[in-house]
């Protein structure tokens, strides 16, 4: 009964403007990737991450980790396999990859580095103490209103309805897993449709219940030039 941390990585990143894949970009010097699987290695009970490249990237970020060794005595294996056209298809090919003994699994962008390690350690306490899923939620600060596109090209969205503030929570990663049922997701859910931008919707549509952990405010995901100036700033007040 082992715990693996499955990484998608293979994302562009466009948001945050042309050039590098997000996760090789540097933050404090070092990648954004490298980060995240120092984050993900913290924790005592992950034995394994399985990082997913950008497709022709698998290399580079075998490099790139060998380059950023963990401290010696963390004894984490870390895996690199080729990611796919989307977030869903990128943590699909992850999956495929874990060995037969891993029955619990974490989902982690590659693109929130800085989750602290209790927020990882309790996801994964509350899948081992029998949760199917799990994920770390805040409660939103701004209030969120659902539109209806403009009906010409260019024109105003229309509001359509307000849910209430104290219902919602943004959600954050690590979302932890039973394996099979993750699996059995991926294998059902994950032909329909889109691609998810999720891995605990793919199994709220299964009909399994997910249950929220509180999130932290230092997991926030890095999409936009503006939380990566907020990232260095947080990088280097645990520095000081
Ligand atoms: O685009 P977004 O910020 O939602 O991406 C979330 C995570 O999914 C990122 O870590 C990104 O690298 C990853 N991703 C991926 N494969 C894709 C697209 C995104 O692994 N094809």
């Amino acid at each position: 009964a082992r715990t693996a941390a499955v990484i998608p990585a293979a994302g562009l990143g466009t948001r945050l403007g042309p050039g590098t894949p997000k996760a090789l970009r540097p933050l404090g010097g070092t990648p954004i990737l490298v980060h995240a699987v120092r984050a993900m290695a913290l924790a005592r009970a992950v034995d394994l991450v399985v990082v997913v490249a950008p497709h022709d990237g698998v290399a580079e970020v075998r490099r790139l980790l060998d380059a950023h060794p963990l401290p010696a005595y963390d004894v984490t294996e870390v895996l690199v396999v080729p990611g796919g056209e989307n977030r869903q298809e990128s943590v699909g090919r992850g999956l495929a990859a874990l060995p037969t003994d891993v029955d619990v699994v974490l989902v982690h962008d590659a693109a929130r580095p800085l989750v602290p390690l209790d927020t990882v350690a309790a996801v994964i306490a509350a899948v081992r103490a029998g949760a199917a899923a799990v994920v770390p939620g805040m409660p939103l600060a701004d209030t969120v209103k659902e539109v209806e596109p403009a009906a010409g090209s260019g024109g105003p969205e229309t509001v359509t309805g307000t849910p209430e503030r104290g219902r919602l929570r943004a959600v954050q990663t690590p979302q932890g897993f039973d394996r099979a049922v993750l699996d059995e997701a991926h294998r059902r859910i994950g032909l329909e449709g889109e691609g998810a931008t999720d891995d605990a919707g793919m199994v709220e549509r299964l009909g399994r219940p997910v249950l929220i952990v509180p999130g932290h405010e230092e997991a926030f995901k890095i999409t936009r030039p503006l939380d990566l100036v907020l990232a260095e700033a947080v990088l280097a007040r645990r520095r000081a």
